[in-house]
């Protein structure tokens, strides 16, 4: 730990965000089904959350199920939710004793709504009791695309301002910012994705402004401790400007 704080000199990300993507590719690297890939998936879950609560990351945000992906077959759509039903009963507890909080976002109208109870339970265990700050929130972006949290915040800031035309024409970017799903999450400083595949895919769009990227070759399934470290590395070596000069 030592090393890795002189390595980053302690610019550490704030929010780091990852779109996990080869679960599939890596199954079938083994001659196995897709569903494997995705259940080893859910380790490189749990080592990347240990790995960003021992770096002093505050938020890590993970793609797991875009509006997209309800396109993919009905069994594999089912085996993901059922997937993620058993890792928050199986993680829930080991989240709460290590201080996380977790967090689901995106279009929960979609969901199964036994899944929705279970992720709101789960959210309601997790938080952190008056006062304290959690060590990390875990954000996991669920039935989630950036279009559609837009097009939801557009909406609602229509409607609050429908008898207010000047308020509306006044209506700065943070009007927008406060009514998307994230609003009060920090945006992303490291946004990171598997796989090798060098697209957004319709996430955070609105929050990813200036977030740095980095994509690597890793599949999700080997996206384990060390490689969090190193992408950790990778960021505190780039430069951000935000558009002005130094
Ligand atoms: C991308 O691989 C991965 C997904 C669509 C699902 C991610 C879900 C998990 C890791 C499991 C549950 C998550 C949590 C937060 C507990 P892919 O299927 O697109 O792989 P491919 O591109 O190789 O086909």
């Amino acid at each position: 730990m030592e090393d890795f704080k002189e390595k980053t000199s302690g610019r550490v990300p704030v929010h780091v965000s990852i779109i996990m993507d080869g679960n599939g590719r890596w199954a079938r690297q083994r001659g196995e089904e897709r569903v494997y890939g995705h259940t080893h998936g859910v380790e490189s879950v749990r080592a990347c959350v240990e790995a960003a609560a021992e770096a002093g990351v505050r938020y890590l945000s993970l793609f797991a199920f875009s509006e997209e992906n309800w396109g993919r077959p009905e069994a594999e759509v089912s085996t993901l939710m059922r997937l993620m039903f058993k890792a928050i009963a199986d993680e829930v507890e080991a989240l709460k004793k290590q201080g996380v909080r977790f967090r689901v976002l995106g279009d929960m109208d979609r969901l199964d709504p036994a899944l929705v109870e279970a992720i709101r339970a789960a959210e309601q265990f997790t938080a952190p009791d008056p006062g304290k700050e959690p060590i990390l929130d875990l954000i996991v972006f669920l039935s989630y695309s950036g279009k559609w949290d837009i097009l939801q915040a557009a909406k609602r800031l229509a409607s609050d301002y429908s008898s207010d035309p000047e308020g509306l024409a006044a209506a700065g970017p943070e009007e927008i910012a406060s009514r998307l799903v994230t609003a009060g999450i920090p945006d992303p400083d490291l946004i990171i994705r598997t796989s090798g595949e060098c697209r957004i895919s319709n996430y955070l769009l609105w929050q990813a402004a200036y977030s740095e990227f980095l994509f690597t070759d890793t599949l999700w399934p080997d996206f384990r401790k060390e490689e969090f470290r190193s992408a950790l590395e990778e960021f505190s070596k780039r430069d951000r400007r935000y558009g002005k000069v130094k």
